[in-house]
């Protein structure tokens, strides 16, 4: 089992909390620049949510199975038809679509790898892709929306407009397409350069770096202002 759920006493009572999904996906540990954005940003969640309950899933450390034949094949046929081994892939995948359904808001951090996101949030997403529980198969309607999804996304590089990679960054391309299939729009909060202080030949770009990764800081310290002030 690859979740934690944090419940505080409110939320063992049954009293209504709100929730949150914090997902990391870094391959990094300790070194990770999104998994230490992700953690700020749940901490200022809780801060602003007293009572909230945090489910924690992390795709670097237990990756989702890739949506094999299995799955492909559990959604074109009734559920009620599965073998076994399409059943076991629809029930994990029934378990993250509610894991999703749950949360209000949802942390997700997104490294680049290889020039775009790393293969177990590709996987994620295939899975909560699913006709009857994410999208409806008669309109094609997503059914996951309203929720607040919050991408902290870290890139080595730079891919600004004007830099000479501009636009190879097809993770932070990628994925608001991808998951608009169930309803959600991200919002991104971007630190990147983040190998300029380990890359001699990218040390006149340390400024840089600080800068983007304070500005992302800041960002992330500002969300959820307007439900402190009302809590
Ligand atoms: C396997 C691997 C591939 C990477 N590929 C890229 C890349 O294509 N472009 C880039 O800008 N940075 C790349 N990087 C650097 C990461 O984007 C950078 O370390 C970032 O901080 C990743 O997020 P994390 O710190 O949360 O792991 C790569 C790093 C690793 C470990």
């Amino acid at each position: 089992m690859s979740t934690n759920t944090i419940t505080s006493a409110s939320a063992a009572r049954g009293l209504a909390t709100n929730h949150l999904l914090h997902i990391d996906s870094s391959i990094q540990g300790d070194r990770s620049v999104s998994r230490r954005l992700t953690a700020r940003a749940a901490g200022v969640w809780l801060a602003a949510h007293p009572g909230g309950a945090v489910t924690y899933r992390d795709l670097g450390a237990d990756p989702l199975p890739h949506l094999d034949s299995d799955g492909g094949l559990a959604r074109m046929v009734a559920p009620a038809e599965h073998t076994p081994a399409q059943a076991v892939s629809w029930a994990l995948t029934k378990e993250l679509v509610d894991e999703v359904r749950r949360a209000d808001a949802i942390l997700l951090g997104l490294p680049v790898y290889n020039f775009g996101a790393p293969s177990t949030v590709k996987a994620w997403v295939d899975h909560l892709i699913a006709p009857g529980l994410s999208v409806d198969p008669a309109t094609k309607e997503g059914l996951l929306g309203g929720r607040d999804l919050i991408v902290l996304a870290a890139r080595g590089g730079g891919y600004a407009p004007g830099t000479p990679r501009e636009g190879w960054d097809h993770a932070e391309q990628w994925l608001p397409h991808g998951i608009s299939i169930i309803g959600l729009t991200p919002r991104f909060i971007t630190a990147e350069l983040t190998l300029a202080d380990v890359t001699p030949a990218m040390a006149a770009f340390k400024p840089l770096a600080a800068e983007s990764l304070a500005a992302a800081e800041r960002a992330v310290d500002a969300l959820w202002e307007t439900d402190a002030i009302a809590a």
